[in-house]
């Protein structure tokens, strides 16, 4: 049964599209786009954003292991609730996904209870420790589609080197989490100014900046694909800027969190703002926006990291790291377009084709015949982030209570919903 999705802003920067027309979805894939289309089922957009389905490429879903935290279910409804069709979980749950089984296991879990694309992300190193690499080649045949020991760094450059030959012999890019362990260790928060007058150990953008530098100059020497996850300082993004301007093969990542917020946020001890790596100044911040303007950083990720209440209602210093950012990413992006900073085509850009395309991931574009993973969002929906209604088994996010203009109101995987926005839901008229 054809489906009309009638009257939306298709947005689809791969095809060249950015237009007001019909898209038109048979057989869970898209057909063709165009004015006055006609089907058996009809979705009224007009006034919405029609997008290829985002592609969250860095979350924690925790499962398995960590299930009190979330699961591979309610990770994948939380993303469908944020407009994400697809997200590459990383690898540090329990057991760590560093062996086929444990790949096995998240795919086979997806397959029976996910609500979008789950695709897991390989550990680089046994049981994250920076010592063997990892069952990778195992691994790759069951389907990782990169590795990453995210959450911690391989801190012997030998064993990052030899990762990388390895990974780029299966053609599987590295995540690097870039934090220099000995540089970092105390550290619970950005160190400058807001740290000392808070009395919290710091944690210097060095520690950041001098693995970012190490891992580039690893990526020159072994010609493999290098993905810098989560870049929070303005030194981290000179570097990626060189490396680029030089020709190496890396690409990067920010969160939506490190785009928004700086260090003076901390100034209530919320423990939600405790992320590494840590949010810092506020000249950072923009030199990160500037970095996604000029493509210098490639795409959004959330690092969506949740933890429950009794790993956050503690000190500052004993607090776990991370907050959870899926039903958020959009529309704190959606607050650059508000701005004029960014335009929705770019966002389009950074939360569905580049991660697509460094994660080698089929999606990102609404090309006739591609699957119809399409991302219905209502750029001026004005809401208030309740915690309590979030989808995610935790409510780690410390973005509660903000009023944000912009949301996803139905999420499309394959062509069958998998989320629906209630208020949405109530004013839709389906005919058919
Ligand atoms: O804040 C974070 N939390 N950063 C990471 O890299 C890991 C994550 C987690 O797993 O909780």
């Amino acid at each position: 049964m054809s489906l009309i999705i009638k009257g939306g802003r298709v947005i689809d920067p791969v095809g060249g599209l950015d237009r007001v027309c019909d898209l038109e979805i048979d057989k869970g894939r898209i057909v063709r786009t165009g004015r006055g289309l006609s089907g058996e089922r009809v979705l009224e957009a007009s006034g919405l954003w029609v997008l290829p389905g985002l592609i969250d490429m860095h979350v924690h879903l925790r499962e398995p292991g960590y299930e009190y935290k979330e699961t591979i279910e309610s990770g994948s409804r939380a993303a469908a609730a944020g407009g994400f069709t697809a997200v590459a979980c990383m690898a540090n749950t329990d057991p760590v996904n560093d062996n086929g089984s444990v790949t096995d296991f998240i795919l086979s879990q997806a397959r029976r209870r996910a609500a979008v694309r789950i695709y897991p992300v390989g550990a680089l190193t046994k049981k994250l420790k920076g010592e063997q690499l990892a069952e990778i080649a195992e691994m790759k045949v069951r389907g990782v589609v990169a590795l990453s020991d995210d959450g911690a760094t391989p801190m012997n450059a030998e064993v990052m080197r030899r990762g990388l030959e390895y990974a780029s012999t299966f053609g599987l890019p590295v995540i690097a989490h870039c934090d220099d362990q000995n540089l970092s260790r105390k550290g619970v928060m950005h160190e400058g100014a807001v740290s000392m007058r808070l009395g919290l150990p710091g944690i210097p953008d060095a520690a950041e900046a001098c693995i970012v530098g190490r891992e580039i100059l690893l990526a020159e020497l072994t010609g493999a694909a290098l993905h810098i996850a989560h870049v929070s300082s303005r030194r981290s993004v000179a570097l990626i800027r060189g490396a680029k301007e030089r020709g190496v093969a890396v690409t990067a990542e920010v969160t939506p969190h490190h785009l928004t917020l700086n260090d003076a946020a901390l100034a209530e001890y919320d423990t939600n703002l405790k992320v590494s790596p840590p949010l810092r100044t506020e000249a950072d911040r923009r030199a990160l926006v500037e970095g996604l303007i000029d493509g210098t950083l490639d795409a959004v990720a959330s690092d969506h990291a949740p933890h429950n209440i009794a790993e956050k209602e503690v000190e500052f210093e004993n607090a776990a790291f991370g907050m959870i950012g899926l039903e958020t990413s959009l529309p704190l992006l959606l607050r650059l377009v508000h701005a004029g900073t960014l335009t929705p085509s770019q966002l389009v850009q950074v939360m569905a084709v580049a991660p697509a395309r460094i994660l080698g991931l089929p999606g990102g574009t609404l090309g006739k015949g591609v699957d119809a993973d399409v991302s219905l969002v209502d750029p001026d929906r004005v809401f208030s982030v309740d915690p309590q209604t979030l989808l995610s088994r935790s409510r780690n996010t410390p973005f509660g209570g903000w009023e944000l203009k912009g949301k996803a109101v139905c999420t499309l995987l394959r062509g069958k919903k998998a989320y629906e926005d209630r208020e949405w839901k109530s004013r839709q008229k389906v005919s058919s």
